[in-house]
């Protein structure tokens, strides 16, 4: 009889996982193994809702957004016997290996229940917010962070017809390399993150500036930074803030409008950043990362996460790749700040 995998997705959606589903699925059946897609992440493991995942439905899923599989936030370690249910459901579906496709919260599930239980478990990076430590990038980012880009664009069009200060929020939980890859790849003129308190003085002269300038400025604001209103935030089950609900955007929006005495409007482009066909780089990526999980439970090589180091994808521990989160360092924060700065030492027009 064949060797069965499972694989789940887990946590929220991102580009990239239908491409890294089929990527694995073709490699494991080259490689002549079953794989039976399990339902809506660790949800599914809890019920047992699994079905058998074939090469035809593989097959022309690489440019289409979302998961095939569907996926949830449920945590098995929050859930009245969701352990033993997960490892019941493990058991009856004669699994040999799963593939846990997720962020830190799916992929430290796994991570325990391969300490834990010895569950032959493989990871597989995903996320939006590209915050996973052991991984150079992970799939869905750069696609999220290319519509983010676009509708910066456009709410420049909007704000310089109005003369008017535009503030554009995105997703990315408590990383800011969404807000700050998006900030800067559409020059943004001020860039909020998580990783630092709003400097307001500093938001003001430089919004001033760059509208005295362009007649239109630029903020792009990450969801969860502190305006110094944090901790009352409803929590999900894995013990984060649900950010939608805290109206980021048009909290800067007052605060920007009453220091510049500029005309201000706040965009909110949230769960848009998430759908859509993945860009290039993650149906590639995506692709890299499925093939070399299923390469990965063929070698046993159980407790690992595939990452992107350079150019490779390589087999690293999930325990440590799910220990630490990855945050914009002080180098990028240098980076937003020089492309920001209104300082010049130089003439403003060259002599020839
Ligand atoms: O973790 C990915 C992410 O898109 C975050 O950027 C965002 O805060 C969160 O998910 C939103 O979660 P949900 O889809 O459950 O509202």
């Amino acid at each position: 009889m064949a060797k069965r995998i499972g694989i789940l997705t887990g946590g929220g959606d991102c580009p990239g996982l239908n491409p890294a589903i089929r990527g694995a699925v073709i490699k494991a059946h080259e490689l002549g193994y079953e794989c039976l897609g399990i339902q809506e992440g660790w949800k599914g493991m809890i019920n047992g809702a699994a079905e058998p995942l074939t090469r035809a439905m593989v097959e022309e899923i690489v440019g289409l957004g979302g998961t095939m599989l569907g996926t949830s936030r449920t945590n098995p370690y929050k859930k009245e016997g969701g352990v033993p249910k997960t490892l019941e459901t493990f058991k009856k579906l004669k699994l040999d290996a799963l593939i846990a496709m997720g962020g830190e919260d799916t992929l430290g599930v796994a991570a325990k229940l391969y300490k834990e239980h010895k569950v032959p478990v493989v990871g597989v990076p995903k996320t939006m917010d590209n915050d996973l430590s052991a991984t150079d990038y992970t799939f869905g980012f750069d696609t999220s962070v290319t519509l983010a880009v676009e509708a910066a664009h456009r709410l420049i069009d909007t704000g310089r017809s109005h003369r008017r200060i535009m503030v554009l929020e995105v997703m990315g939980r408590h990383a800011g390399w969404v807000s700050l890859f998006t900030g800067i790849a559409a020059g943004a003129d001020y860039i909020c993150l998580p990783e630092r308190p709003v400097d307001v003085k500093d938001m003001t002269e430089k919004l001033k500036a760059a509208h005295a300038r362009k007649k239109v400025a630029l903020v792009v604001a990450s969801e969860a930074i502190d305006l110094g209103d944090s901790g009352k935030e409803e929590l999900d089950e894995f013990g984060h803030m649900i950010l939608k609900k805290r109206g980021v955007a048009e909290k800067l929006q007052e605060l920007i409008e009453k220091q510049t005495g500029t005309e201000t409007r706040a965009s909110v482009i949230g769960h848009m950043q998430r759908g859509g066909p993945p860009t290039l780089f993650d149906r590639i990526l995506g692709t890299r990362v499925g093939v070399k999980a299923a390469e990965l439970v063929d070698g046993a090589k159980f407790g690992q996460m595939v990452a992107l180091r350079g150019d490779a994808v390589l087999g690293v521990s999930l325990e440590e790749a799910t220990a630490k989160l990855k945050t914009v360092t002080k180098d990028w924060l240098a980076l937003a700040d020089t492309l920001t700065s209104t300082k010049s030492k130089a003439r403003a027009t060259a002599k020839v």
